[in-house]
């Protein structure tokens, strides 16, 4: 059945103004949205601590976020940001030995590179993979970046400034082969692309409710991170900071 657009639309109130196209960084707010914000604080109004509500809520994002990757909710942590993800992550790498180094793509977004780099006084040795003369970073290049010595490669879903895929399940297969993980940043996909986190065969994912999700700061910003089979815990907790936090 095609989707009434019009109806639909008109929940979103910015687009009887503008051609909204700015979805990539904050998304159109929804009516939906701005009742839920009004109903949460109506609750803190009236109700106080309605721990037992919210607490489910929060458990109600992570299993649909399992859903959204096809994953399970306990591979799922909700955490403040992607960064903030990210960092926990990072905190929980040992760059002491030989396999200390990460290999970041071209087309990661600022701020995860940025993480990458901090965790050079922690040993870490942060290669990136160029892009070719057309723009495009072809397999190869990651060919030749990944090595034994590689603990994690960093790549993104979908490019935050051209809108580029790289090959997933082609840089999975060469980092494995190798002995490493593969975190794959799907920020700019979740919401958009179908994302089934387990026949990519990445290790850890992050992803965020700012942009193609719909949601807002604030509230509804539960991140994801996928971890496979991994043992390490992050350096420094936080209230929930139990096995599913
Ligand atoms: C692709 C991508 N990755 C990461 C981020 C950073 O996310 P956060 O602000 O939640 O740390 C963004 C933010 O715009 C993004 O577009």
């Amino acid at each position: 059945m095609e989707p009434n657009f019009q109806a639909l639309r008109k929940e979103f109130p910015v687009l009887a103004r503008k051609t909204y196209l700015n979805s990539g960084s904050y998304c159109a707010l929804a009516n939906d949205v701005k009742s839920a914000f009004e109903a949460y604080m109506e609750d803190r109004l009236l109700v106080g601590a309605n721990w037992d509500v919210w607490i489910t809520k929060n458990e109600s994002v992570r299993a649909l976020t399992a859903t959204l990757l096809h994953a399970g909710p306990d591979e799922i942590a909700v955490t403040a940001s992607v960064s903030a993800g990210l960092n926990a992550l990072a905190s929980a790498l040992d760059f002491s030995g030989a396999r200390n180094k990460v290999v970041v793509s071209d087309f990661e977004f600022p701020t995860n590179a940025q993480i990458w780099h901090a965790q050079e006084p922690r040993g870490a040795r942060v290669v990136h993979v160029t892009r070719a003369a057309d723009g495009y970073i072809p397999l190869e290049n990651f060919a030749k970046a990944i090595d034994e010595q590689t603990q994690l490669v960093a790549i993104t879903h979908v490019c935050f400034r051209n809108g580029a895929k790289l090959d997933i399940p082609g840089i999975v297969r060469l980092a494995h082969a190798k002995g490493a993980k593969v975190l794959l940043d799907c920020y700019q996909s979740v919401g958009s692309l179908d994302i089934d986190v387990k026949s990519l065969g990445v290790d850890f994912a992050a992803g965020g409710m700012l942009k193609y999700l719909l949601g807002s700061r604030h509230t509804g910003r539960g991140q994801c991170l996928r971890r496979r089979g991994w043992a390490q815990v992050p350096v420094g907790g936080g209230y929930a900071g139990d096995r599913k936090a």
